[in-house]
């Protein structure tokens, strides 16, 4: 079987912590025979301070033509303010690659992390797929007397049919391959005329390929009411790059906050990103702190990706014991730093041997 070679790109803060762990679950993965290959990119705010460099080009070209998919942590550092560097290697790769989908799981493994009243874990089960190379942050727009007291700042939103189709399309393929009876759409079409048109025509021509599932529409303010209120009534969502960042933050916190939320991006080509929502946690970063079981999960996800499904069921089983043991850290009621969560993860699954 041919090698599949993994970009390893830890980046700032809480992303060195959590992907140190998730490197040595791939590295004992290697060593029990998996065909995988690690490339380590020294890549973030520290070689960005240090030479310039944010995403070089041949590093770019090598990811694009021989890897199979990019662990990336996270990206953000208080001394780049402007989050220069973020935008060349983030959302760089989300971009050039195409990764349109950007995929975000809402699931809670334990009663004990679900914070409403009266709900648990069977309550929140749900998906976010959320489009993911264009919107409000492809970078359209300008300034117009700046640093004025008339000043202009315009940032545009760009739908085109064919991103807004396919990423409908690939929220109906999952439900479809899940058995799920609702697709919701998420849009603000009572206040963004033209772009929520072309998601409301979209989504309806889109739902007639799939009879059996109901389309459903939630203004985006609407649904952040409901996910609290009533997260059971949901299980595909799917939204454009804005609204699918926001909800999902929210969305974590319905399921022991953004230490247990994953994410892949996954585009028409052999590449994926898999990276854990959250972002670089400067409140917390260098103190231990960080629950790496997002990053577990994200490496879940990029195991089922690379052919290994049965490595995502195996890890998030590993997850829900950690959680249920309270082997785990402070966030998600455990006494663990991140180290040593990580050590319980990669104890299990040594224990478990695995073998492709
Ligand atoms: P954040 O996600 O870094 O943190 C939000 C809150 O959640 C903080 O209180 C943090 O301590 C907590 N938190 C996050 N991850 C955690 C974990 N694994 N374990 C325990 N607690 C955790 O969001 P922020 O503070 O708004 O952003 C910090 C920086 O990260 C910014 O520069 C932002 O732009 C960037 N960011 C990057 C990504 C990414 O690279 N994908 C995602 C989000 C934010
Ligand atoms: C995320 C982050 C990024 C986004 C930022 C860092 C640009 O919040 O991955 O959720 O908005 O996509
Ligand atoms: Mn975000």
């Amino acid at each position: 079987m041919a090698v599949q070679t993994i970009a390893v790109l830890p980046g700032d803060g809480i992303g060195k912590e959590v992907v140190a762990i998730g490197r040595e679950m791939l590295e004992l993965y290697r060593s029990r025979g998996f065909p995988l290959a690690l490339w380590d990119l020294d890549l973030g705010a520290d070689r960005y301070l240090r030479d310039g460099t944010t995403m070089p080009e041949d590093v770019f070209a090598r990811i694009r033509d021989e890897c199979s998919a990019v662990l990336l942590g996270a990206l953000g550092d208080p001394r780049v303010p402007n989050l220069e560097h973020a935008r060349d290697i983030l959302l760089g790769l989300r971009f050039r690659l195409d990764l349109f989908a950007n995929i975000r799981p809402c699931r809670a493994l334990d009663d004990r992390l679900v914070p409403l009243k009266g709900k648990g874990a069977k309550d929140v089960s749900f998906v976010v797929f959320r489009e993911n190379t264009e919107g409000i942050y492809v970078n359209v727009g300008g300034n117009f007397k700046k640093g004025t007291p008339d000043e202009i700042a315009i940032n545009e939103d760009v739908n085109t049919r064919k991103g807004v189709e396919r990423i409908i399309r690939k929220a109906f393929d999952h439900a479809l391959a899940h058995g799920n009876k609702t697709v919701h759409m998420a849009d603000k079409s009572n206040a963004m005329r033209q772009s929520g048109d072309l998601w409301q025509r979209v989504f309806q021509a889109v739902a007639r390929d799939y009879p059996g599932i109901a389309a459903k529409h939630v203004y985006v303010d609407a649904l952040c009411l409901y996910l609290i209120q009533a997260p059971e009534r949901f299980e595909v969502i799917v939204t454009n790059n804005l609204f699918g960042d926001i909800i999902t933050d929210l969305a974590a916190a319905l399921h022991g906050g953004l230490g247990m939320a994953c994410s892949a991006s996954i585009g028409a080509g052999p590449v994926g990103l898999f990276e854990p929502v959250h972002g670089s946690a400067p409140d917390i970063a260098g103190q231990d702190k960080a629950n790496p079981l997002a990053t577990v999960l994200t490496v879940g996800a990029m195991m089922s990706h690379l052919g290994y499904p049965r490595e995502e069921a195996r890890l998030e089983a590993i997850v829900r014991e950690a959680v249920a043991a309270k082997q785990c850290t402070a966030d998600v009621g455990g006494t663990l730093g991140t180290a040593a969560t990580g050590r319980f993860v990669l104890d299990r699954l040594k224990r478990d041997d695995p073998s492709p």
